[in-house]
Parts: structure tokens; sequence; C-alpha cells
């Protein structure tokens, strides 16, 4: 596979993106009027989150039919339209495959259910649960109706784990993924495809919640080997992402180095819980900046020595706000968003934009339970009042941790409901929505800065192809890194923190050229000072050595 690197995707969730129907719920046909909108901001691919049919436990990511859109979105005509408009603006599309689980109201659950031999074999039914802790909270088994028998949802019960080593099982799903390639889509992001391959034999497994015993094992690589060629493998141009849950560098350099045919490149959420206490989500602490730091040159040099490749990423729709969860976004809204958006543009791997992100919005800061919606979230607001913490702590943890903060509504202008919906959202609109919106951040300095970096990664191969290295190792405030193709440097230089911070700049890069920057005015000396969320990156072309 050979992936192409200049380009930049762009994550759409359908559900709160447009919507043209008035239910509430966004869909194909808004995305394709928005379309236009997405060409100027220069990106090359979207990838879009489940629009199959599904009961909606999980916001489609329980699917209960692959092949299909559901109708709250659309019609396939729709789909084929999307694509089609797509194409002629120069915009793929990478749709979620939910390869791991599927529906409990799939038809394939529905006929094991009412006794099928061939269909009870397409899932992981045991005698006895083990001891396994279900991502969304509770036991990781569940009865399967009225049989004495246990089946596994690593997620909510109504995602029943598909039994991957079933031949019959990779059948069906190579078919999935060769129907939506046939209807022209141009990439795919596979959920949570490390965890495809469980141990042969399950057995109790105290470590880690269990995740030992069904986490990049082995056996992942042999059946995304085994996918790869059966389907996307076999086209040249089509982009792939696999979700990594609880993944290591060298295992994502298996899954992406191009000699193994796996997949072309991994998301890792290891830099999205430098704010955990005690590395658990439901928790409020100030982020490690350290850990951060640290983090990031351990998968940038790791992946690149290994000849991997990264997704890179600061927000997407299981994560709150980047921007509302490291910046202080009352004084620095826009030096912040630009910073972490030049913080992975410019990095080794390829950027994925969350909706929203291009435009600053932040985490909706609603007032009530009542406001989420998110399985996920409901779940941990019980399991944590059930141990103690009052409602109102536990409101508060939600609030700053809630995978809703991300799913809000598309903040289009300040029109009622923000220009998503003539009806009733799905989910409530972020309070933002008046000042923070298309109509009045479009051309405004994160929007064109967004454009900015997109073009850069077009123009410099350095920035597209470099190669990654750490810089100023030891700043307590300061993400940088290096990157060097051919001859040139590239010194990237990010403050995460409002205080300004002064630096001695290496001497080759004192007559270096501001590639570019979100303060005006840079002036290169052997000590420069970055300003609040500054982020400044120098290249060189022909370095002077000493
Ligand atoms: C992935 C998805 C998430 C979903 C889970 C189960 O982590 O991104 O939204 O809940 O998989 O499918």
């Amino acid at each position: 596979m050979t992936i192409d690197k200049k380009k930049v995707v762009y994550q759409l969730y359908p559900k709160s993106f447009k919507d043209t129907t008035g239910n509430g719920v966004g869909d194909l046909r808004g995305i394709i009027e928005k379309l236009p909108y997405l060409a100027e901001l220069g990106i090359d691919m979207i990838w879009l989150n489940p629009f199959y049919p599904s009961p909606q436990r999980d916001n489609g990511y329980d699917v209960s039919d692959y092949t299909a859109i559901n109708p709250d979105f659309g019609t396939m005509e729709d789909f084929e339209k999307m694509v089609a408009r797509g194409q002629e603006l120069g915009i793929g599309f990478m749709l979620d495959m939910v390869l791991n689980h599927c529906s409990t109201e799939h038809e394939w659950f529905k006929k094991a259910l009412l006794g099928d031999a061939y269909y009870q074999d397409f899932f992981i039914l045991r005698d006895e649960p083990t001891d396994w802790v279900s991502k969304f909270g509770g036991n990781a088994w569940a009865p399967f109706g009225d049989t004495g028998k246990y089946y596994l949802h690593l997620f909510d019960k109504t995602q029943a784990d598909l039994n991957w080593r079933n031949p019959n099982v990779r059948e069906e799903l190579y078919k999935v993924v060769n129907f939506w390639r046939e209807k022209g889509v141009k990439g795919f992001r596979f959920d949570v495809i490390n965890l495809i391959g469980k141990d042969e034999v399950l057995e109790d497994c105290p470590i880690n919640d269990g995740k030992p015993a069904y986490t990049d094992k082995p056996i992942n690589h042999d059946y995304l080997h085994m996918l790869n060629q059966a389907s996307f493998g076999q086209d040249d141009s089509l982009m792939t992402v696999g979700e990594m849950s609880a993944t290591t560098v060298d295992n994502c350099i298996l899954y992406t180095n191009p000699d193994r045919q796996e997949l072309d490149m991994t998301f890792n959420f290891h830099h999205l819980k430098v704010d955990y206490e005690r590395g658990q989500k439901w928790t409020q602490k100030a982020f490690d900046f350290e850990e951060l730091r640290t983090l990031f040159h351990t998968w940038g040099e790791g992946m690149d020595q290994g000849g991997g490749w990264n997704a890179l990423f600061w927000t997407c729709h299981d994560q709150p706000r980047a921007l509302s969860r490291f910046v202080d976004v009352k004084n620095f809204r826009n030096e912040g968003a630009t910073m972490l958006a030049a913080s992975i543009h410019l990095s080794r791997g390829t950027p994925y934009i969350y909706q929203g992100e291009e435009i600053g919005m932040l985490d909706p800061d609603f007032d009530s339970l009542s406001d989420y919606v998110d399985i996920e979230s409901l779940n941990a607001f019980d399991i944590m009042t059930e141990s103690g913490k009052t409602e109102q702590e536990a409101l508060a943890i939600i609030k700053r941790k809630s995978r809703d903060n991300a799913r809000t509504p598309m903040q289009w202008d300040a029109s009622e409901n923000a220009g998503f919906t003539t009806g009733t959202p799905w989910l409530k609109v972020g309070k933002s929505y008046a000042d923070i919106n298309v109509a009045s951040e479009k051309n405004g300095p994160i929007f064109n800065f967004y454009q900015e970096l997109i073009r850069l990664r077009k123009e410099e191969d350095i920035i597209s192809e470099g190669s990654y290295k750490a810089a100023f190792t030891d700043s307590k405030q300061v993400y940088a890194f290096e990157r060097e193709w051919q001859g040139q440097h590239l010194l990237v230089l990010n403050n995460f923190y409002a205080k300004p911070i002064k630096l001695d700049l290496p001497k080759e890069y004192q007559n270096g050229q501001v590639l570019i920057s979100n303060y005006d005015n840079v002036t290169l000396d052997d000590t420069i000072q970055l300003e609040a969320y500054q982020t400044l990156a120098i290249l060189i072309s022909d370095p002077v050595t000493t």
C-alpha cells in the first residue's frame, strides 16, 4: 500500500452535522449541502461515523445491517449522490466499519437466539462468564436468551462480539467492506480493530479488566492481513485507519508497516489520558504536560524508526474537545486552537480534523444530567453515585469527560439551534453557539490557520515525508520536535501554556525562515520568546554546521 501522505482527513459526525428534514438528526443531504464549505477548508477525505441501520444504543456503533442506510440519515440514492458530489470537489469518503461486534438486533444474532447453530457460531458463547469488565461498565458477558449460555460483549450488552475465529464470519465481513468499495468509497476506519482476535481459550484475567486476554493478540495481525488481502488491499488508492484500544508502539508498527499489508495507520489514545487520575477516565485532574510530551515523542520517534504511520488527532466523537481540555479558552481561544492544530499538522502522520475544530468549538457546558444521551456517560454516572460520589460531584466529572462534549450539533450560525435543525436536536446545542459558529468564524483566525496548515502539507514535502526527532526534551511547557527531509530541517515549537517562555534557539535556526506561526512579526534571534500558546515552525534548507 502506498498512502498519500499529503492528505488531510475531516471527521464528520453525521448525526450532528446538518439536518435537512427537521427530524433533529443530521442527514446525508445535509452533508451534500455543506460539502463546498469543507472543500473551502481544503480537506481531502471525510471519515463518516456510522449511518447504518441501528437501534442507536451506542449512536450507530451497534449496527443491525452493515450494507444499508438508516432512514433517519437518508437513502442509498442520497449516499451515491454524496459520493459523486464529493468526487467533483476532490473529496473522498472514508466509512466506519464496526466489525468487532454487531447489534443484538442484527439478523445474525436474532437467528442465533432462535437456535440456529450456524449463526450461534458467529458469536462468542460460553457456559460460564469470565471476570472481564465491559468497557462501558459491568461484566462483559450477558445471558444468551434462556439457553443458560452467555455471550461476550466488550461494549454495551446490545453489542455482541463477533467470532473472528469462524471463517464464515470473516467472509461475511469481507463482503461488507467490498460492498462499500463498489459504491466508490475511498477509505475505511476500522472500529476497535485490535480487539477482534481473542484468545482461543477464554479464561479469567484479573489484570487490567481482562484486556490482555483480547487486546493486540498476534492473531489480530493475521486477521487484519487476511482482511486486507480479501478487500481494500486490492486497491492501492484506498486509505485505511485502525482504531486501537490500549495498544503499544510495537503493535502499531506491525499494524502499519507497509511490508506487512495490514493497515495504513492507527489511532491510539495514550495522549488523551494525561488528565486521568491513576489511569481512570472518570476523574478530574489538570493535564500532565511532561507525560503528554513524552508520549508524543515516544510515538513520533518509535513509529518513524519502525516504519509505521500515525493518525494524528486531538478530538474525536469519543473525547471531550481538546480546546476545552488543554487551553485557557477564556483568554486564548484563538491562540490555543491554532497551536493545538499546528502541533499535530506539522508532525509525522496523517492529521484528522474533528468537525468544529476548524471554528474553535468548545464543550457544550450542559447544566444537568438529562442533557446527556451517551450510554457510557449515563452508566458512569450510576457507577460513580453508587460508589459514594454525590450527584453533583459525578455531574462535574461527566461534564468534563463525557463523549457528548464532542457530539453536540455543528454550530453553523447564531439562529436557533445554531442553524443545525429546524426541529428539536437529538442532543442539545452547545451554549457558545451564538458567538462561535461557522458564519462568524469562517475566514477568522482559526479557520484560516487550518487552511494554511493544509496548504503547507501539500507544498512542503518535509511536512508529509520528513523524519521525526524530539527537541527541547526537558522543557516544562514547550512541546518541540524536528523534522528532516533531504537536507531540509523544520523545527516546530509549541507553547502549551498561557505563560510566555524564553528559549535559546539553536544557531542553525537563527537565520531560518518562519514557515508558520499563530503570532505575527516573529523575529529570530539567539533567544526568542514564545508568547501564550504560541506555535512557531522554522525551516532551514541548508543547515549551517558548526
Ligand atoms: C469505538 C467507537 C466508539 C464506540 C466503540 C464501540 O471506540 O469510536 O464510539 O462506542 O468503539 O463500538
